[in-house]
């Protein structure tokens, strides 16, 4: 794409249209629907209409014991799934949160900023450290959300050159992050100066929060999801569908939205009506009477069509890692341009001496 057609390309100008910013952990060996629904999918709609950014983060997969080359693995995978659902590197720059050191600095000036106590209200770290144990616990993983508030802020439009938006597309778990993050925007400005527009979540109304599919009051994660309850977007199609007909249904056989006694039926719906695009109301109404099976049998296909495609395109991606890495290169180029004159404006405000030459 020619550069002066690219969103980036007007930026700064009161024309520039909004900024997102938006990333995500290469903590496992594919993505699953949650992180499909409630995040990745809005990331892919947000690039024709935004100047957008978005990272794998890698710094913050290092805040639990990990594998180093089992964590390079699943960056290049995490990577080469996001450009097979359909993120374009003309359009949005994609790129590796380590290939911009920018993001640690802003951390370490953030972390300034922060309350013990504020980061220590953190429910997912509350969460995460309380599996851990007190011994397992990093002081990494206690600053999690402020390394998080860094890789938001410094892709943040300046405040002084007109009203610009900057969002975050996350799932609904990632709320009290983004307060976080809100918050310290506001005191680096109150203390400092106008620097940073404090960041909106972006949470999709019908599929912020999708649940295991073998315990449908819990969310469906990564770590804490039996394999039966999760799906994986990198699965193979027969496991694919015999998870979905195995899904835990409620008793009663009324394919109806029903929070509170049907759990089970109401995730299937919200699913089946957030990848189809059909009112949940429409959906119950095409399954009346037709029980559990029908309307599983169906939706097993409408999630196979959807990562089917996706999983042939990630692998063949992965094919070519000499391309992958071209691509990388090129996103963190962009990247470090707009983080690295972030960065200079911020060190300029708090005091730091600029370097001599
Ligand atoms: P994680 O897998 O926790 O690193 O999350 C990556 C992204 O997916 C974040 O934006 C989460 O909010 C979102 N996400 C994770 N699990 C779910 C879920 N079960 N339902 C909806 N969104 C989710
Ligand atoms: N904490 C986020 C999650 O668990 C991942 C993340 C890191 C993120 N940095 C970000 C999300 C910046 C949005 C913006 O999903």
């Amino acid at each position: 794409m020619p550069e002066a057609s690219s969103p980036q390309a007007s930026a700064g100008t009161a024309a520039a249209p909004p900024r997102v910013l938006s990333g995500i952990q290469p903590t496992a060996d594919s993505f699953h629907l949650g992180n499909y629904l409630g995040a990745l999918r809005q990331w892919v709609s947000m690039q024709d209409t935004h100047d957008a950014f978005y990272c794998v983060v890698d710094l913050h997969a290092i805040t639990v014991e990990h594998d180093p080359a089992l964590l390079r693995r699943r960056t290049k995978v995490a990577v080469a799934q996001l450009l097979a659902m359909g993120l374009d590197p003309d359009r949005a720059t994609v790129f590796v949160q380590s290939h911009v050191p920018e993001h640690a600095e802003l951390a370490w000036v953030l972390s300034c900023l922060t309350g013990f106590g504020e980061a220590g209200r953190m429910t997912q770290f509350k969460d995460k450290s309380s599996k851990q144990g007190t011994g397992g616990t990093s002081v990494g993983l206690f600053t999690y959300p402020i390394l998080q508030a860094a890789d938001i802020l410094l892709y943040s439009p300046d405040p002084t050159q007109g009203e610009r938006a900057l969002r975050v597309p996350v799932g609904e778990d990632q709320r009290q992050h983004l307060e976080l993050t809100r918050t310290l925007a506001q005191r680096f400005n109150h203390r400092f100066g106008d620097t940073f527009v404090p960041p909106e979540a972006h949470i999709p109304a019908g599929a912020a929060k999708i649940t295991d599919l073998q315990e449908p009051d819990a969310k469906m994660s990564k770590s804490a999801s039996s394999p039966q309850g999760i799906i994986d977007v990198l699965e193979e199609p027969g496991p694919m569908r015999k998870k979905i007909m195995r899904a835990v249904t409620d008793t009663g056989s009324d394919v109806v939205y029903d929070e509170e006694k049907k759990a089970g039926v109401t995730n299937l719906l919200r699913i089946y009506s957030a990848l189809e695009g059909t009112s949940v109301q429409d959906l119950e109404r095409r399954y009346e009477g037709s029980g559990y099976g029908q309307f599983k049998k169906d939706l097993a296909q409408v999630v196979l069509d959807t990562f089917t495609p996706i999983r042939e395109r990630t692998l063949k991606l992965l094919d070519d890692e000499e391309q992958l890495d071209r691509l990388l290169a090129k996103g963190a180029d962009r990247a470090c341009e707009v983080a690295a004159a972030t960065m200079e404006t911020v060190r300029e405000r708090v005091g730091f001496v600029r370097r001599g030459r």
